[in-house]
């Protein structure tokens, strides 16, 4: 992306132990009062594979969250809401006051994303978490001992705590909006087009859109 005023760009990947480091580097011990997470791996369509990828990110994002929040801190991460998302509800209101699942007016009603709104950070007690890059994302978690049921000496499990997070599906309600949708613009209003503030810096197209300015595009029927 193009670098923006006062802000700190890194390229890499969140689910590196390495980045999550130079992030916290870059904040030289500060504290921040929202992370926001809003990867997504280029789908596949098989809803499995996309949901355990994104999965992945959103805990990089919550081990970061972890580290780097102050208490009463935020966290939205963007979400797929596939088969055991309450697992993931239910260790985030472990983590914070409250958890919400949001579903903005914008974000295509088709589309299986929404954002996890989560309020109030509160530190487990008894759980500092350090960021140590040999260790997995995994294994970073289970210090913190939630998530997996227990099993005891007698081989018998505590039963697993699940929640249902309340589902907002947030805009005003009073238009027949639909995010889905393309509308034919109304002829007689004076309108405008706005050229993009920034133009994508590296494109998917833009080898097909040079092509296209020396002639050479070939287009195969
Ligand atoms: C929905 S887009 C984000 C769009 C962005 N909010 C914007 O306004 O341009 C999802 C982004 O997550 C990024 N992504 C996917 N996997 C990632 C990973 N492992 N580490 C860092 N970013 C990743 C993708 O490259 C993509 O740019």
């Amino acid at each position: 992306m193009s670098p923006i005023d006062h802000v700190t760009t890194l390229q890499a990947d969140i689910t590196h132990p390495k980045t999550l480091e130079k992030i916290l580097d870059i904040f030289e011990g500060g504290k921040a009062d929202f992370v926001c997470s809003d990867g997504a791996p280029d789908v596949t369509g098989l809803h499995d594979l996309d949901e355990y990828i994104q999965a992945q990110l959103i805990l990089s994002a919550l081990q970061l969250a972890t580290c780097v929040l102050k208490e009463g801190g935020a966290f939205v991460a963007k979400i797929f809401r596939g088969r055991d998302i309450d697992l993931l509800y239910s260790q985030l209101g472990l983590l914070f006051d409250k958890v919400i699942c949001a579903k903005p007016r914008s974000s295509r009603g088709t589309s299986l994303e929404s954002f996890i709104v989560c309020l109030g950070y509160q530190p487990r007690a008894g759980w500092n978490p350090k960021l140590n890059p040999n260790l997995s994302t995994e294994e970073f978690f289970q210090e913190m001992k939630i998530g997996r049921p227990e099993l005891h000496d007698d081989l018998s499990f505590d039963a697993e705590e699940r929640k249902v997070a309340p589902f907002i599906a947030c805009g005003d309600l009073a238009t027949s909006y639909d995010s889905d949708a393309t509308y034919t613009l109304e002829k007689d209003l004076q309108r405008t087009s706005l050229d993009p503030v920034q133009m994508p810096t590296a494109p998917p197209y833009k080898k097909a859109l040079e092509l296209k300015r020396k002639g050479e595009l070939k287009i195969i029927k």
